[in-house]
């Protein structure tokens, strides 16, 4: 169905997939490239079909200023609940480039998104939640392919993005996304390379019949 060629992109963009911080060019995404981004991320599977996420982008720098200075409060915050060993290992570590990315989408999740009778979800509620993070990987996804950078930002207080993008119970901001132009995508997760935490092999992953 798919060439040889194609397949071997897919798997390339899925290794070479980086959470970014420091390689933000400093540009804008363009217009055009930031649709067909957020129109892969709408494409994702959900739960009874309900596509509970929205996007709310954030483009105005002032903003970008003020939700990182918001971050800023709450990587202090964890930084002082380390103990002094791994503080000194997390310190050089950047966990945001809200400001040098020019944008942050900020992906909501909406529990009352295709009413009460939801096909999938009479048993498992979280997999409305589950629905929206895939949104976010095919976002992931094709902003790699796009040569375009991605970082998560979760340091921050729910309350406070909700606040700040004026949305009320029960949506539920879920993660402010760095989009932009990179310089490179690094190799290694920056995890792996400050020696904050090092992946696990697949073979570790992998069970057969049961967990055990
Ligand atoms: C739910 C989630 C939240 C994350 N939050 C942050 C964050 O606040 N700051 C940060 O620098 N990276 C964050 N990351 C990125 C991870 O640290 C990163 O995915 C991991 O170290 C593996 O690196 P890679 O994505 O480059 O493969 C987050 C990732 C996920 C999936």
């Amino acid at each position: 169905m798919f060439s040889l060629e194609a397949r071997t992109a897919l798997y390339d963009i899925i290794r070479m997939r980086r959470d970014v911080r420091a390689e933000f060019a400093g540009e804008q995404v363009a217009e055009d490239v930031l649709m067909r981004v957020l129109a892969a991320a709408h494409q994702a599977p959900s739960v009874g079909n309900t596509q509970p996420w929205d996007f709310v982008v954030v483009q105005d720098p002032q903003r970008l200023s003020e939700f990182a200075e918001h971050v800023a409060g709450c990587r202090k915050a964890f930084a002082d609940s380390l103990p002094e060993e791994r503080r000194s290992t997390f310190d050089p570590i950047k966990v945001e480039g809200i400001a040098e990315s020019g944008t942050g989408i900020v992906v909501t999740y909406d529990p009352l998104r295709g009413g009460k009778h939801i096909l999938g979800r009479h048993t498992i509620d979280e997999s409305g939640l589950f629905s929206a993070v895939l949104a976010i990987q095919n976002l992931w996804l094709a902003a790699t392919a796009e040569g375009l950078g991605v970082g998560w930002v979760s340091f921050y207080e729910e309350e406070y993005l909700a606040d700040f993008i004026g949305a009320t119970d029960p949506v539920r901001p879920i993660a402010w996304l760095c989009v932009g132009p990179v310089t490179r995508l690094q190799e290694v997760p920056d995890l792996e390379r400050f020696g904050w935490r090092s992946g696990r092999a697949l073979e570790e992953a992998v069970h057969r019949d049961t967990f055990g």
